[in-house]
């Protein structure tokens, strides 16, 4: 066989494998993509109003911005907060959170946005376990 056939046959092989293992990355189960938990608009929304008002210069999600205010990432699922407790906090500010007079729908987005981020994983992940090899085992939920 001829050098450049030979070159041709290997070549269009090792683009045939490319694009089908991306196709398996792409598309294959078990992927971030696919098993992420899907987000509604309703949340997507509140993310964006998460970042117009800048909330994150004094709270925390996943422990990862400002140190004023508490972290938020549970605080759905806390049973001595939820839902209703940090509605109030949108509702009327408190001394060291300005009040921001948002609507009903806004508020409802920021819920929304808080129970989506409440269901990807707990912070601080209490339930971590550490085994005496050095590793440790994430609790996802
Ligand atoms: C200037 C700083 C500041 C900004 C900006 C701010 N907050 Fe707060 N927030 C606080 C503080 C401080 C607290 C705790 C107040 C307390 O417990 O007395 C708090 C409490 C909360 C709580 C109750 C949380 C808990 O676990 O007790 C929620 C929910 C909340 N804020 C949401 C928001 C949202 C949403 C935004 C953006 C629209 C925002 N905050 C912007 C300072 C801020």
């Amino acid at each position: 066989m001829k050098n450049s056939t030979w070159n041709f046959i290997v070549l269009s092989t090792l683009i045939g494998i490319f694009i089908a293992y991306s196709c398996y990355l792409y598309f294959g189960k078990g992927t971030s993509s696919s098993s992420a938990p899907h987000m509604s608009n309703l949340a997507i929304e509140g993310e964006q109003i998460w970042q117009n008002n800048n909330c994150t210069a004094c709270h925390q999600l996943y422990g990862l911005g400002g140190y004023l205010g508490p972290d938020l990432t549970n605080v759905i699922s806390n049973p001595q907060k939820g839902e209703i407790y940090a509605r109030s906090f949108l509702n009327s500010g408190v001394k060291s959170m300005p009040k921001f007079d948002f609507t009903e729908q806004e508020k409802d987005a920021l819920i929304a946005f808080f129970a989506h981020v409440d269901a990807t994983g707990y912070y601080p992940n209490q339930y971590a376990e550490f085994s005496k090899d050095g590793w440790v085992k994430i609790k996802y939920k």
